[in-house]
């Protein structure tokens, strides 16, 4: 104790305490030295520690939110197409169904915490689509950003990027609504599951390596198509965007258990890993050239990865297990319908069927991306 208090009384003296400070700026210089060397995007997040932590989507974009266009796949759909009957939406009382959760879809979540409306399925509107204050949600559930990329079953309806872009630009929308909007991008989880994994699979057997080289031409694939999406958002007139990574995709619930041992298929991660790399890259590129654009990255596979790493921190019990559904060897996944069993407590699951998350899960992922921990501009601005 004694000794504490003699070597704080030393510290103060003046002289002490200068060099004791010299110490730590050049550490503290070293840090971002090393940090901008081997990771220049996350450089600017040391200097974050001296800013307030409670930065905003508000701030992201230097204004208010007006309206949210919704571009994607299940983890966004508002139901276009799909109708998801109960148990789907049991906690949303009278709510629209058609989504893949229990409640809200991280677009729902979203627009909640930006203080928008819940935009509504495009299909609602026609093609006669007024301007509408909340934007609208073109996403669709089973498809992917590859027109190649569907769904195994035949009588299954969803859209693809481009045909969900080519929706949006036969639309008459007031432009000036439209610059004001925030167009959000989340889909290419399914292009891993139903186009690259069934490839895979197949080759797999044979050589490994050319696994490797394969999973990069993938991401090169599915970063020509975002790239695409955005330049013809951007042409219409979008400005704000938020673009989703692909989450860890070798973890949800299905895929564990058809790989036998319910452990996350590691390769399969590591391949969306590549993809949300060069994500990140094509987004930096798009925002330096498209100077008026403001981009925000949502990191999925960040906070799904936290989640997954300590699930108690987030008040989360069951990370493994689908919250509703029954293993069908027919369509090889968990079925979720009103004959299967559902857990009791939704908050305490990370999956609410074997693919898509809780409405929890979602609350989780924009809270944390509102606070600046799972989204963040990029390009220079
Ligand atoms: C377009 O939206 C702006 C901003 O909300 C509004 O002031 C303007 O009146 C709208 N224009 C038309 C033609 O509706
Ligand atoms: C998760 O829930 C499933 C049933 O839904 C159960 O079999 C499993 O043991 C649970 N796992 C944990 C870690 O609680
Ligand atoms: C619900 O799913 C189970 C498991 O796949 C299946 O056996 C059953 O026929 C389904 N019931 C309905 C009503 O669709
Ligand atoms: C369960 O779902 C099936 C198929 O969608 C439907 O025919 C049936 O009426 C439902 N049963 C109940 C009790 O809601």
């Amino acid at each position: 104790m004694f000794r504490a208090f003699r070597l704080i009384a030393n510290m103060l003296r003046p002289r002490v305490f200068l060099s004791s400070l010299c110490v730590v700026i050049v550490l503290f210089s070293f840090l971002q030295l090393v940090a901008y060397l081997y990771a220049p995007d996350y450089a600017p997040n040391l200097m974050n520690m001296f800013r307030s932590r409670d930065e905003t989507v508000a701030d992201l974009f230097e204004e208010t939110v007006e309206g949210v266009f919704v571009f994607g796949d299940s983890t966004v759909s508002a139901g276009d197409f799909a109708a998801t009957p109960y148990p789907y939406g049991l906690d949303w009382k009278n709510g629209p169904g058609g989504r893949f959760s229990n409640r809200y879809t991280i677009a729902d979540c979203f627009a909640t915490k930006v203080g928008t409306h819940i935009s509504q399925p495009f299909n609602t509107f026609g093609k006669d689509a007024k301007v509408d204050d909340a934007g609208i949600n073109f996403g669709t559930g089973g498809c992917g950003l590859l027109d190649k990329t569907r769904p195994p079953s035949r009588y299954w309806q969803c859209s693809s990027a481009s045909e969900q872009k080519s929706q949006m630009i036969n639309l008459d929308l007031n432009k000036t609504r439209i610059e004001k909007a925030v167009f959000l991008v989340s889909m290419a989880g399914n292009d891993f599951i139903f186009s690259y994994l069934n490839k895979r699979q197949v080759v797999h057997k044979f050589f490994y390596l050319y696994l490797l080289s394969d999973a990069k031409e993938f991401a090169q694939e599915l970063g020509v198509e975002m790239k695409g999406l955005l330049e013809t958002l951007y042409t219409f007139g979008a400005r704000k965007f938020v673009v989703n990574n692909v989450g860890p995709v070798g973890c949800i619930p299905n895929l564990r258990h058809s790989f036998k041992m319910m452990t996350c298929n590691v390769q399969l991660n590591e391949d969306v890993k590549m993809y949300n790399n060069h994500l990140k890259a094509v987004l930096r590129d798009f925002a330096n050239m498209f100077v008026e654009s403001k981009v925000v990255l949502a990191d999925s596979y960040g906070v799904l990865s936290l989640i997954l790493d300590d699930p108690a921190k987030y008040g989360f019990k069951n990370v493994s297990h689908a919250c509703c559904g029954k293993w069908s060897k027919e369509t090889n996944m968990f079925e979720c319908n009103n004959s299967t069993e559902i857990c009791g407590d939704r908050k305490a699951y990370l999956f609410f069927d074997g693919a898509h998350t809780t409405d929890q899960a979602n609350k989780v992922f924009a809270d944390n991306c509102l606070s600046g921990k799972v989204c963040s501009r990029v390009g220079k601005h």
